[in-house]
């Protein structure tokens, strides 16, 4: 069934999107000694030279107004086993850190000590784009993990069920 874009709810849109499988990262910084930060699965790498990624962030959130003060962000990609993590770091702001292990940086970057790879970023450009903004990051930090990552497919936390053939 197609469905004409300008007669779609903002839940059909969600569930159009869903079909799409992404991974999940915590995007997050210590501000005044405090840990702040979001869950993301808006996640994407965008170029090599300069090394950049991207986020898209709600205009509607409270947390990016101050986490984008930070001198550095981390992005720590979410493993197979946080899926508990993910619903805290996008639940209530004064609870997203209870008991999580986290690292931070020494530029203000919080990472999360178990990540399947993290990276610390500093803000390149924000571009305004509908109801979010496109945070465009420049990466200078890279840390390795070993685990799977989280995966985020049709409003549901999946694992990766392995590798297929390569053609
Ligand atoms: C799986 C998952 C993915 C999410 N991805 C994004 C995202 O890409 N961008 C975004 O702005 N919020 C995303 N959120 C919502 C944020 O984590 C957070 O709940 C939201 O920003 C509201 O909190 P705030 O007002 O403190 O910013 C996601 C939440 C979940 C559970």
């Amino acid at each position: 069934m197609t469905v004409m874009t300008d007669r779609v709810s903002p839940e059909q849109l969600r569930r159009a999107f869903g079909v799409f499988p992404s991974g999940v990262v915590a995007v997050a910084a210590v501000i005044d000694g405090a840990p702040v930060g979001l869950a993301a699965s808006s996640f994407t790498s965008v170029s090599l030279d300069p090394p950049l990624v991207s986020v898209s962030i709600a205009r509607s959130s409270s947390t990016w107004p101050v986490l984008r003060t930070a001198p550095a962000i981390g992005v720590s990609v979410l493993a197979e086993y946080h899926a508990d993590v993910c619903r805290q770091l996008a639940g209530p702001a004064a609870e997203r850190f209870n008991d999580l292990g986290v690292r931070a940086c020494p530029g203000g970057a919080l990472v999360l000590a178990d990540s399947a790879g993290a990276f610390e970023c500093t803000i390149e450009a924000e571009v305004p784009a509908g109801d979010h903004e496109v945070v465009l990051l420049r990466l200078h930090d890279i840390h390795d993990g070993s685990a799977l990552p989280l995966v985020f497919h049709r409003s549901q936390f999946v694992a990766l069920g392995g590798s297929l053939p390569v053609v």
